[in-house]
């Protein structure tokens, strides 16, 4: 996956806007709901972005648990809430056993090895503390799939993400989606959200041309949940 934040922040912040606008809900809200009823804090949001965790804590539980946002790229940073702090999810500046929760939404398959970033997590983690990621699957998007090709294999998949955390941690769930979640009602919905998950402007356009609207798409992805014994 590109890791393209900082060269091109604008590409994320299509693809942000693509899912506010044509997509019935995303990981935020459930996850936040989770961690408030689970009652861990504070929260360390690794490859927070922008924020949208933040925000969807915040609306739950404005007193609720402490954030704090990690981010590799400056200019994501930017535009998170406070406090947050610039690091590599593979070397967390935390110290051990001192977080309530670690998430990691939407992120772990830009490492080379996500492994590494799971053992950091439940490093920093106390013992009852939770972990959490999420990724799609390799048959996600299946009817985008039919105009782009398959798409390459990332390091964090929905078909992996539950055994490469089980190698970290003992206790470990799932939550799958499967589903017609996105809705791009129109050629210039469908090259937006193509451009924000990574399309070239010019074979997304070609395909918004040739793509039959308005267009469903099925999504198909996990939330991995763990906890450190
Ligand atoms: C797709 S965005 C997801 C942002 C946020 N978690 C969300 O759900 O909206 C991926 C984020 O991970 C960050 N990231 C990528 N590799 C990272 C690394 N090795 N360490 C920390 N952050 C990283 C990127 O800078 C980017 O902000």
């Amino acid at each position: 996956m590109p890791v393209d934040y900082d060269e091109d922040p604008e590409r994320f912040r299509t693809g942000r806007r693509a899912v506010r606008a044509y997509a019935t809900g995303d990981v935020h809200e459930p996850v936040a709901a989770r961690v408030v009823a689970e009652g861990v804090a504070p929260v360390l949001d690794v490859g927070c972005g922008d924020g949208a965790l933040a925000e969807a804590l915040m609306a739950r539980s404005p007193d609720g648990p402490g954030w704090v946002g990690l981010d590799a790229s400056a200019t994501m940073l930017a535009a998170a809430p406070r406090p947050a702090i610039r690091a590599d999810a593979a070397a967390l500046p935390v110290a051990a056993a001192s977080v309530g929760a670690v998430c990691a939404l939407w992120m772990l398959y830009h490492l080379q090895d996500p492994t590494v970033a799971v053992i950091e997590a439940h490093r920093v983690l106390r013992p009852g503390g939770v972990f959490v990621a999420c990724t799609s699957a390799r048959d996600d998007s299946p009817e985008l799939t039919a105009h782009l090709g398959p798409q390459p294999a990332s390091t964090f998949d929905a078909e992996e993400a539950e055994a490469i955390v089980a190698a970290v941690f003992d206790d470990v769930g799932v939550d799958r989606w499967d589903g017609a979640f996105v809705h791009l009602p129109d050629p210039a919905a469908v090259e937006q959200y193509l451009v924000g998950r990574c399309i070239g402007q010019e074979l997304a356009a070609e395909v918004a041309a040739a793509a039959e609207v308005p267009l469903d798409v099925t999504k198909r992805g996990v939330v991995v949940w763990a906890r450190k014994g």
